[in-house]
Formats: structure tokens, C-alpha cells, sequence
């Protein structure tokens, strides 16, 4: 039997409490309206007047960016495209705010991604659901959205429904309530790796090459905490009664995605959740 060859990076989309100073906001969808670098600045480079953005990380460095303001609600994207290399990975926050993130772990060659979401309220996360993806994401872009509102937050890939968290506070579950800022980062998970990181990242395979596009925002800009109430607005369409859960063909689609792509949830867990998270029993 041949070992496989991985290699191990993270790619993250999340949406994270970061305050960030605003600048004005112009309705130009280039990366530098919205968004800014955030480290690795020599492996970050721009394509197609700013409209594409690639991140690279070979062995000195992986790259991040993340969007200039904090928002407290939205219907957020990103068009991202995996690198084509065998390739693993998995991010890893433990911070204490709240955070939403879309993360993507290993590809050993001739398998399938895995796509893994978390939920963060009020650092409390461990809320893990993992899928796998129905095309191959290195080989085009895919479109990754989430949603979040006062009544629920949906990911969405090329606009699935492949999760849904509603707000149950009525039961005690907390809901995000901090301004969170968009970021997405590439960098060298292996220590977690898939396979419980039991395999290295070979860089002969770097550099690894991410890109991604889709730079306009559609949220609610906040400061903090104290000024998020704003973002409640009906005036903001994605706060209007349509998005307050799924119609009934998301709901077929969300349905089929659990069935036939759904290989980890939280909420099955038993040897890890004995008595299962509140939200897990509705
Ligand atoms: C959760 O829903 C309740 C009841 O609709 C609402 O009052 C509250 O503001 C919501 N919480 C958040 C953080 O959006
Ligand atoms: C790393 O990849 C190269 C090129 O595919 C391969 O020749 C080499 O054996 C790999 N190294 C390990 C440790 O797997």
C-alpha cells in the first residue's frame, strides 16, 4: 500500500469580533474598498485591478485579510478557490467572542473536501459539523455565504443552506450579540491536520495558492456592542421576514445536504455530548 502524500494548510472564512476603525464605505466591489491585509503581506497578491485577491504560504509564511469594518448583521460572501494540491488543514480559535467560521479540512488525493462550520456565541464554541463538499472545490470558484440575523444564521455554499443556527435565547442558548469582521486566512495547520495530525505538510508542494473574489459587502457596519441595535433594522433587507427562516425548497435542499453530505454533527455526538446542547433537542 502507497502512503499518501499530504500536505497541510487552513483556509478560514469567519466572521469574528475585531474592532476596526471605518473608513468610508464606496459602493466599488475592489478589494481595497472593503478589505486590508492582515499579515503575510509579501504572499498576498492582487489580480484583475483588485477584483481577485491570492493568498499563497509556503514554509516561511501563510497570508490573511479581513475586512476594514466590524458588522453586527448581513448576508456575507466570498468566491474562494482551493489550492490544487493534495492538501489538509484545520483552523483553530479559541478566543472568547463570537465567531462563524467556515473551514476546510484535508484532501487526500482522490477524496473529497471536508467542510468544516463552527459556531462561537459568547465563547462558548465546540459546535463542529462537518460535510462533504459535492464538487471539487480547487477546481473553480464556489460561492460561501453566511447569513446573520436576529432570528437565525444560515451557511450557505453556492447558496445550499448546509447549516442553520437559530436564535434560541428563549432557551438559553446565546445568540451572537459583538460586531464581528469578516477575515479569511491560509496558513499551516498541521499540528491539527486531518487524520488527528498525524501526517506533515510537505512543502515541496508549496508554494499552496488560494484565491479568492467578491470584495462588496452586504452588512450592517457597527463599532461595538453598544451601537449593534442599529443593525436590527427592517431597513436592511436581510433583517426582513424572508430571512427569518428557511422557505420550504431551503429546506428540502438543507434537508438533502444533512442526508447525503453531513459526516460529523455535534449534535449526534454522544461519547463527546452525553446530554446533548440545548439547541441540539429542538
Ligand atoms: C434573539 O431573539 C429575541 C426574541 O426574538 C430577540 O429579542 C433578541 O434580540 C435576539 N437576540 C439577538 C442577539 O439577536
Ligand atoms: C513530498 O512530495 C514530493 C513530491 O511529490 C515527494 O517526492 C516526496 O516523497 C514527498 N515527501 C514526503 C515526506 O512524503
Amino acid at each position: 500500500m502507497e502512503l499518501s502524500i499530504f500536505s497541510f494548510f487552513a483556509i478560514c472564512l469567519l466572521l469574528g469580533e475585531v474592532v476596526v476603525a471605518g473608513r468610508a464605505r464606496a459602493s466599488d466591489d475592489s478589494f481595497d474598498e472593503n478589505y486590508y491585509v492582515t499579515w503575510g503581506n509579501n504572499h498576498v497578491l492582487s489580480l484583475n485591478q483588485g477584483r481577485e485577491i491570492q493568498l499563497s504560504m509556503d514554509s516561511s509564511s501563510g497570508s490573511g485579510f479581513g475586512s476594514k469594518l466590524s458588522y453586527g448583521s448581513g448576508l456575507f460572501h466570498m468566491r474562494t478557490k482551493l489550492p490544487d494540491k493534495d492538501s489538509a488543514g484545520l483552523t483553530s480559535h479559541t478566543s472568547n467572542h463570537d465567531e462563524l467560521d467556515f473551514e476546510f479540512l484535508g484532501n487526500r488525493e482522490g477524496k473529497p473536501y471536508t467542510l468544516q462550520t463552527n459556531v462561537f456565541s459568547n465563547g462558548q464554541g465546540n459546535r463542529e459539523q462537518r460535510l462533504h463538499l459535492w464538487f471539487d472545490p480547487t477546481a473553480d470558484f464556489h460561492t460561501y455565504q453566511i447569513l446573520w440575523n436576529q432570528h437565525q444564521i444560515v451557511f450557505y455554499v453556492d447558496n445550499i443552506p448546509i447549516r442553520v443556527f437559530k436564535n434560541n435565547t428563549n432557551i438559553g442558548v446565546s445568540y451572537p450579540t459583538q460586531p464581528m469582521q469578516i477575515e479569511a486566512s491560509l496558513w499551516d495547520g498541521d499540528s491539527w491536520a486531518t487524520d488527528g495530525g498525524q501526517t506533515k505538510t510537505n512543502w515541496s508542494h508549496a508554494p499552496f495558492k488560494a484565491h479568492f473574489q467578491g470584495f462588496n459587502i452586504d452588512g450592517c457596519p457597527a463599532q461595538d456592542s453598544s451601537n449593534i441595535q442599529q443593525c436590527y433594522s427592517s431597513k436592511f433587507w436581510w433583517n426582513g421576514d424572508k430571512y427569518w427562516t428557511l422557505d420550504s425548497t431551503q429546506q428540502k435542499a438543507y434537508e438533502n445536504v444533512k442526508n447525503k453530505y453531513m459526516n460529523y454533527d455535534y449534535c449526534s455526538d454522544r461519547p463527546r455530548y452525553p446530554n446533548p446542547p440545548p439547541e441540539c433537542l429542538l
